[in-house]
């Protein structure tokens, strides 16, 4: 027995060692441990061995299921460990890695960012409102007649009337409707800035896009002046373009504010494009006191007289963010900020 049993060591443990894969130990392990496997018979035979021997040949049967274990269990974390090693054979793993590209705000968010920024110090409040609007939050309340050319079916894009809405729906063609949202549900005194999208059914080119970025303001309280007007204005856009930057207030229409001036910046504060030309006027916003007319507008729709004229002045404004991150950063095409090429987008 003691023979027998040495002899079953020897030949299962050579058998272990060559087997080279997983299936080959699996075998391996049925042929001598399994339910009639080779050490399975034998140990039949314990019943046989003499009381004297049992002791011994016991502890041997123990020994040798225990060191076929042992190489079984030790051949298969070998053979893993080759898989693995061929898996990762030829790699460098002290290579330096692929790092991770970062990306970054758009340039219009940044800007827009900023500019929220420089008007929450002064105490504005952000505003929002739809993008699909109705005539009269477009055009109606803020003084806009109908024979107007921006409410032209060629520079608008409207759609279907709604129901329960009536009067045709649109694209909002300025933020200026924000002005109209806010007053109807909050009463003077307000100050808001509303930056979002616009839209116009213009030709597509260097200067035009159907969607851009507008930012609006508005303040309405008692005692508001042209001269608030022009310091918080100018206080802003100082912020931007820095202290040394002019600017002109040049009086023009709009049909919500009266008076009405365009802002206009000195090209000098300007890098890139404009360099060449440092005495040239260009037009960054639109502003004024807000028209009688507006706040009577929205009395009539409120229902109250909480915009009275005679108690509540209020100036407006509204620049496009597309033309002044174009201005600040001498892009010469308002088509790169949407055409998501990274090699424009990177340099922001
Ligand atoms: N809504 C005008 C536009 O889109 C910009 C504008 C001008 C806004 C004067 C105002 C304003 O609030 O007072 O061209």
């Amino acid at each position: 027995m003691d023979q027998q049993l040495e002899q079953l060591r020897a030949e299962a443990l050579a058998a272990i060692s060559a087997a080279a894969d997983e299936t080959a130990i699996e075998q391996a392990r049925i042929k001598f441990l399994g339910q009639s496997g080779a050490l399975t018979t034998l140990s039949k035979g314990m019943k046989d061995v003499s009381k004297d021997d049992k002791p011994r040949i016991g502890k041997l049967l123990n020994d040798v299921r225990n060191a076929v274990t042992a190489a079984l269990d030790e051949r298969k974390a070998g053979l893993l460990a080759d898989v693995d090693a061929a898996a990762f054979a030829g790699v460098d793993v002290s290579l330096p890695g692929t790092a991770p590209r970062l990306g970054s705000l758009h340039p219009i968010t940044q800007l827009q960012d900023r500019a929220i920024q420089i008007f929450r110090r002064m105490g504005f409040a952000l505003a929002d409102g739809p993008d699909i609007e109705t005539e009269w939050h477009c055009f109606d309340a803020l003084n806009t007649p109908a024979d107007h050319p921006a409410r032209n079916e060629q520079d608008t894009f409207y759609m279907a009337p709604a129901d329960g809405c009536p009067g045709g729906r649109l694209l909002r063609t300025h933020t200026s409707t924000i002005q109209v949202r806010t007053m109807e549900s909050s009463a003077p005194p307000i100050r808001i800035i509303a930056p979002g999208a616009a839209y116009r059914r213009d030709e597509v080119d260097a200067t035009h896009l159907a969607q851009f970025n507008q930012m609006e303001g508005l303040y309405v309280a008692e005692g508001v002046s042209v001269a608030d007007l022009k310091g918080t204005l100018e206080f802003f856009f100082r912020e931007l373009f820095g202290n040394d930057a002019q600017f002109r207030f040049r009086p023009h229409f709009f049909p919500f504010t009266e008076p009405s001036f365009e802002v206009d910046i000195k090209a000098a504060a300007l890098k890139g494009s404009h360099a060449n030309a440092p005495d040239r006027w260009l037009e960054i916003a639109g502003c004024g006191m807000v028209d009688p007319a507006v706040f009577e507008h929205i009395n009539t729709k409120r229902a109250d007289r909480a915009y009275d004229p005679e108690k509540y002045t209020g100036f407006a404004f509204g620049f496009g963010l597309d033309r002044l991150a174009m201005i600040m950063s001498g892009t010469p095409d308002i088509r790169y900020f949407t055409q998501n090429d990274q090699r424009f987008l990177a340099q922001f």
